[in-house]
């Protein structure tokens, strides 16, 4: 593993809190059957930092980020926000944090208006304070016109967009977010990257988890790629991909699903490592870019070929190289 880790726990080493910091940390699910959804994981972040957690379904993301948010007590190991021992300082930590869970967790009965409302009171804000603040977060998350509407009224962007304002809403240090994007269209997916965006761009650190390699790749300093409880690599996007992906990826998009013979010839083809079929064709993860592309073509070109596209490595690239299996399988 590439993560630095501090010499004193929760600080990095200049002495400043981390934003966060685990330490072997656990979680067994008791059986039967026993689960190790989390399995020993280190992992610091730094301040203002965009940090994901990628893996499959099942790799103990949320559990990972459940003991962070003090939702779920780890079986062993520590975890610090800002410094904070989450076991030990639980309401503090909760204070510094604000978390989207992977379900919605909006109070149906109340308006938009009144779920970001009455949230900071809960944290103890006056009322004129907390009218303010829902009034300027619909305002700026753009749910302004709709601020008397009730959550099942709206669209599911325009939901997780309200999940985000109010995870915020007590000014928080450290913002949570479990699968963000999960289920929603591309037009929502962009608008709240672009929002995720701003918010670090505030200052705030943002912990994301997604299975979404583009997600990962796109937002994120750095990525700790999460399989079976356990980290297998953390560091900066193009770092894993230099490190441990592969030299290029071929995209096919072709007329019909692609024969069990077109998919042994490409998978005979030099330099080519992988073949996966997609929706609408194959996708091909090659150890070298010269020449692929012309071999490829070369090799499908009884498959119906309609779109082809080269691009360098990915971080689905690098999952496989580690585990041998995509990640979406
Ligand atoms: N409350 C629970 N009791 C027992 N097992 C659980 C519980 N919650 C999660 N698990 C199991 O722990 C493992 C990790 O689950 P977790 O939800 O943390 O993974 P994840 O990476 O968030 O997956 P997903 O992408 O599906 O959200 C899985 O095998 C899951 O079935
Ligand atoms: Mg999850």
């Amino acid at each position: 593993m590439t993560s630095t880790l501090p010499a004193v726990a929760g600080t990095a080493q200049d002495g400043a809190p981390l934003a966060l910091e685990l330490s072997g940390l656990r979680k067994v699910y008791p059986g039967p059957p026993e689960v190790r959804a989390v399995d020993g994981v280190d992992l610091a972040v730094h301040p203002g930092e965009m940090f994901g957690l990628l893996g499959p379904n099942g790799a103990g993301k949320s559990t990972t980020v459940g003991m962070c948010t003090t939702r779920i007590r780890p079986t062993s190991g520590h975890a610090t926000v800002m410094g904070l021992d989450i076991g030990a300082h639980a309401a503090r930590v909760k204070r510094r944090i604000g978390v989207v869970t992977q379900t919605n967790t909006l109070d149906l009965s109340l308006t938009l208006e009144e779920n970001l409302r009455y949230h900071v009171r809960y944290f103890g804000w006056s009322g004129r304070a907390s009218r303010d603040r829902a009034a300027e977060l619909l305002d700026r998350f753009r749910l302004g016109d709709r601020r008397r509407a009730f959550p099942e009224q709206i669209s599911g962007g325009m939901a997780q967009r309200l999940q985000v304002a109010r995870a915020i809403a007590h000014r928080p240090q450290v913002l949570f977010l479990d699968e963000p994007t999960a289920g929603l269209d591309p037009q929502s997916r962009i608008a709240l990257w672009d929002l995720v965006q701003e918010l670090r761009a505030d200052g705030l650190t943002v912990v994301l988890t997604t299975h979404y390699m583009e997600e990962a790749d796109a937002l994120c300093d750095r990525v700790a790629i999460i399989d079976h409880g356990q980290v297998l690599v953390c560091d900066r996007p193009q770092v894993l991909k230099d490190v441990h992906g592969a030299g290029a990826t071929v995209e096919l998009v072709l007329q019909d699903p692609a024969s069990e013979d077109t998919v042994a010839r490409l998978e005979q083809l030099g330099g080519v490592t992988t073949v996966e079929r997609t929706d609408d064709g194959l996708r091909l993860f090659g150890d070298d870019h010269d020449g692929l592309l012309a071999r490829v073509v070369a090799a499908a070109s009884g498959a119906g070929i309609r779109d082809v596209s080269v691009q360098g490595s990915t971080l689905e690239a690098v999952f496989i190289n580690l585990t041998g299996r995509d990640l979406r399988e």
